[in-house]
């Protein structure tokens, strides 16, 4: 196995995912249509790696666009990261989000099945589980309801997958379920490159750190949590992205379905993470505590011993290396890509 189609490859996941491969000696055939990065992400996955992306700008759901490049490449297995995903956003625009993230994997399903091409790595969530009634979250974990259109598809899309490979058993798929992915590349060269006021935690704190906003929204300090502030498992995207390589590995001994949680398997708070980032960069993160955010669960943390067992893959690098690699990348790029 040589080729890997990776879609949503200038992103933030696809970018360092694409790093692992290019690193682990893979071809990367990279598409993206760009709706959320830019290709300089492209350009320094070349400059950290020394090797070279063969890239498409196309969109996932242009079906002639898919064909060309099937018919130009044996592709080996796809791993699928293209995808929008804000949440609250996703209530706004439900039905570009449906179309964009379910009609987009639909298009490549069906193409991939028409060039015998018939190995997926999925980038699920793990928003799937909702609510849930006891912690950490495994992968039998029953799902509780997910409230928003962005989590709702990746459920869709983990069904689609899910029929998909028990009505042919010659489909060998992976639903990785990544918990809360921060962090760079220790290069500084990729990493998060949000449009506008970041939605997720760690963006805003570099963005505080950097000047660009005067202090941090924690919202809520009354949960059932050990200071009141909701807590999530962070993983450094670094140890995510590696996580594919493993789940490649498993592919290739023709794994049929399975579903991995992606996580470090501990829960930080809101504000054991600001600690931390002021610990290791000795900047001051100036907070206010503000409401609970809409849809906010209190506390989100996996058990990730079935990685561990089935994969050989675990989380290395801890809170403190995804705070200075996290401030590594903000400091050297104050713009992101721009
Ligand atoms: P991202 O927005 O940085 O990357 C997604 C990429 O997909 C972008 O470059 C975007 O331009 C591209 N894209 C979107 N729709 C496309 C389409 N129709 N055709 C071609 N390209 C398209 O997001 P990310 O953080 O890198 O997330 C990657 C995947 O992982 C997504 O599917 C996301 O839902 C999932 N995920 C992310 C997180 C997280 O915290 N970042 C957590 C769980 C799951
Ligand atoms: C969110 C999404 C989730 C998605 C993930 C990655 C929601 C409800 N969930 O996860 O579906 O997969 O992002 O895109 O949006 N926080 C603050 N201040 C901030 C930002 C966040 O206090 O400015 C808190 C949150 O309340 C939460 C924690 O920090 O307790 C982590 O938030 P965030 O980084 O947005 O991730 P999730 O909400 O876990």
């Amino acid at each position: 196995m040589v080729k890997i189609l990776l879609t949503g490859v200038a992103g933030y996941i696809g970018s360092h995912v694409a790093v692992e491969l290019l690193n682990a000696g893979y071809d990367v055939i990279g598409i993206d249509n760009l709706s959320n990065s830019c290709d300089k992400s492209i350009q320094a996955v070349s400059a950290i790696t020394k090797k070279n992306i063969t890239f498409y700008k196309s969109d996932i759901r242009d079906e002639d666009a898919l064909q060309q490049i099937f018919s130009q490449h044996i592709i080996d297995a796809c791993i699928h990261c293209a995808g929008l995903k804000a949440v609250a956003e996703s209530v706004e625009k439900p039905l570009e989000y449906y179309d964009n993230n379910i009609n987009g994997t639909m298009t490549l399903l069906k193409v991939m099945r028409r060039f015998g091409c018939k190995n997926m790595i999925f980038s699920s969530s793990a928003t799937v589980y909702g609510d849930v009634d006891a912690l950490p979250i495994t992968e039998q974990t029953t799902k509780r309801d997910c409230s928003n259109p962005y989590g709702q598809s990746k459920n869709m899309i983990e069904q689609i997958l899910q029929d998909l490979q028990n009505s042919d058993n010659s489909w060998n798929i992976i639903l990785l379920r990544y918990f809360n992915p921060i962090g760079a590349h220790k290069s500084g060269k990729i990493g998060e490159n949000p449009q506008g006021i970041p939605n997720n935690l760690m963006p805003y704190i570099t963005q505080v750190a950097i000047g660009k906003r005067p202090y941090l929204n924690v919202f809520g300090n009354n949960y059932n949590t050990h200071d009141g502030t909701g807590v999530r498992d962070y993983i450094h995207v670094a140890d995510l992205a590696k996580g594919h390589i493993k789940a490649l590995d498993a592919i290739k001994i023709n794994c049929g379905l399975k579903i991995y949680n992606l996580s470090a398997g501990k829960g930080y708070s809101v504000l054991d993470i600001v600690k931390s980032f002021e610990k290791v960069t000795g900047i001051k993160i100036p907070y206010q505590i503000k409401p609970p955010r809409n849809g906010d669960i209190a506390a989100c943390y996996a058990d990730a011993s079935k990685a561990l067992k089935e994969l050989g893959w675990k989380a290395e690098l801890g809170i403190d290396d995804m705070c200075i690699d996290a401030w590594n990348w903000q400091k050297k790029n104050p713009d992101g890509y721009k």
